[in-house]
C-alpha cells in the first residue's frame, strides 16, 4: 500500500520556493496554519485564508514573529459559503494581491468534529459536504485561469486536496450525497473525504484532457492532533488535560506540524506528479510518502458520478477551455 519516497524531506529544508505564491484556506489553525509556516518560511509568498479576521490576524503576527521576513497576507474566505469564495476568487483574480500570480492552492479548510445532527449552510447544502468539498470545487474553479496563467517552462502550479485515510474505512460510497436519508456525523465526515478525493483524482484527468497545465494532488496529514503539537500563541493553546488526553495517542499519532509536510511535500515538490496522493509513512503518522488512495474514491464510476453532483449542486463548470487558452509558457 505504501510506496518509499524518492528522497528525504524535510520540512525545514524545503526547494527554494522564493518567487511563488500560494494560497492556504482554513489557514489559521492547525495543519493549514503549519502548512503556511514552512512554506513561507522556504521564501514563498502566502495567502493565509479563514473565515474569522480575528482568528486570521492571530495566525498572520503568529507566523510574522516565529518566521523571519516572512512574506504573507490574509483573505477572509468561508469555504462553506459559494459568495464568500466567489468575493476572494475575485480579489485573487483581480490582482488585489501582492504578487500578481498564484503558483498553488491548498483546499485545507475542513470540519473534523462533525455535528451530532445534520446542518445546512444558507443556500441549503449539507454543512460538512459543503465546507469540505463542495467549497473547494468552486474555489478550485474559480481559481483555474489565475493558476493556468501562472505556468512557466519550470513550474507547474498546483491544487492539492485534503483526503483521509478514514476513506479506507469501508466502502462510504456517496450516493446520497447530502446525506438527506440518514445523517450521521461519521459518515458525514467519511463521505465528504470520499468526495474530495474522487474530485482531486477527476481533476487531475480533465486538466490533462484539456492541455491545462495546472496539476491536481492529493494529500492527507494521516492522524494529527492539537496536543501533540507546539504551542503557538493564537493559534494553537490546548489545556493540560488535551495535552494529557492526546499524549496518551502518541504512539499512533503526530503533531500538526508534522502532519503539515506530507500536505507541503504534495503542493511543491517537483518530482511529485498530478493525480498522486501523499500521506505520512506509517498511514497516522511519518515522513511523507507515495500512496493509493481508497478503492471507492478512485472508482472511475464513482468518480464521474460525484463530479456531476458537484457541478450540478454548485451550477458551475469548470473553465477547462479557457484556462487552457490563457495558460502561460
Ligand atoms: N488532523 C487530522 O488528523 C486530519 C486527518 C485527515 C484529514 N484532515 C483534514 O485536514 C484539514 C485540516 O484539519 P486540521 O486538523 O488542521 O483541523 P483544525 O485544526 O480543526 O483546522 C481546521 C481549519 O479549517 C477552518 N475552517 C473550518 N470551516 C471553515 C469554513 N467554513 N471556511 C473557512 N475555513 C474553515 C478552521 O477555521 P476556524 O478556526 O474558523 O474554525 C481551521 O482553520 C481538514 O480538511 C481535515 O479534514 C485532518
Amino acid at each position: 500500500m505504501t510506496e518509499s519516497a524518492p528522497a528525504p524531506w524535510d520540512p525545514a529544508r524545503l526547494p527554494d520556493q522564493s518567487g511563488r505564491t500560494f494560497l492556504v484556506t482554513g489557514a489559521n489553525a492547525g495543519l493549514g496554519y503549519f502548512a503556511s509556516e514552512q512554506l513561507v518560511a522556504a521564501g514563498a509568498h502566502v495567502i493565509l485564508s479563514g473565515r474569522s479576521p480575528n482568528r486570521l490576524a492571530a495566525a498572520h503576527d503568529a507566523l510574522e514573529a516565529r518566521v523571519p521576513d516572512a512574506s504573507v497576507e490574509t483573505l477572509l474566505l468561508d469555504v462553506s459559503n459559494a459568495g464568500s469564495i466567489r468575493a476572494a476568487a475575485a480579489s485573487v483574480r483581480g490582482g488585489l494581491f501582492k504578487r500578481q500570480r498564484l503558483d498553488g492552492v491548498l483546499l485545507n479548510a475542513g470540519i473534523i468534529h462533525t455535528p451530532r445532527q445534520r446542518e445546512t449552510t444558507r443556500d441549503g447544502r449539507e454543512l460538512v459536504l459543503a465546507t469540505n468539498a463542495l467549497g473547494h470545487f468552486v474555489l478550485a474553479s474559480e481559481l483555474l485561469t489565475t493558476l493556468s496563467k501562472s505556468a512557466s517552462r519550470t513550474w507547474t502550479p498546483r491544487m492539492v486536496w485534503l483526503g483521509s485515510a478514514v476513506t479506507r474505512m469501508g466502502a462510504y460510497d456517496p450516493v446520497d450525497i447530502q446525506l438527506e436519508g440518514r445523517y450521521r456525523a461519521w459518515r458525514a465526515y467519511v463521505q465528504s473525504k470520499v468526495v474530495v478525493q474522487a474530485l482531486g483524482i477527476e481533476a487531475d484527468l480533465r486538466l490533462k484532457d484539456a492541455g491545462v497545465p495546472v496539476e491536481s494532488v492529493l494529500a492527507h496529514p494521516g492522524y494529527s492532533i492539537g496536543g501533540r503539537t507546539p504551542r503557538v500563541a493564537g493559534v494553537n493553546e490546548p489545556g493540560a488535560w488535551k495535552r494529557v488526553r492526546d499524549g496518551l495517542q502518541a504512539p499512533i499519532a503526530q503533531s500538526k506540524e508534522r502532519g503539515a509536510a506530507s500536505l507541503v511535500r504534495a503542493l511543491v515538490d517537483p518530482s511529485i506528479a498530478g493525480g498522486e496522493y501523499w500521506g505520512p509513512r506509517h498511514v497516522t503518522r511519518g515522513d511523507p510518502t507515495r500512496q493509493q488512495p481508497s478503492k471507492t474514491s478512485s472508482d472511475p464510476e464513482v468518480r464521474l458520478r460525484i463530479w456531476e453532483t458537484c457541478e450540478r449542486l454548485s451550477g458551475m463548470e469548470w473553465p477547462f477551455a479557457r484556462a487552457a487558452r490563457l495558460a502561460g509558457r
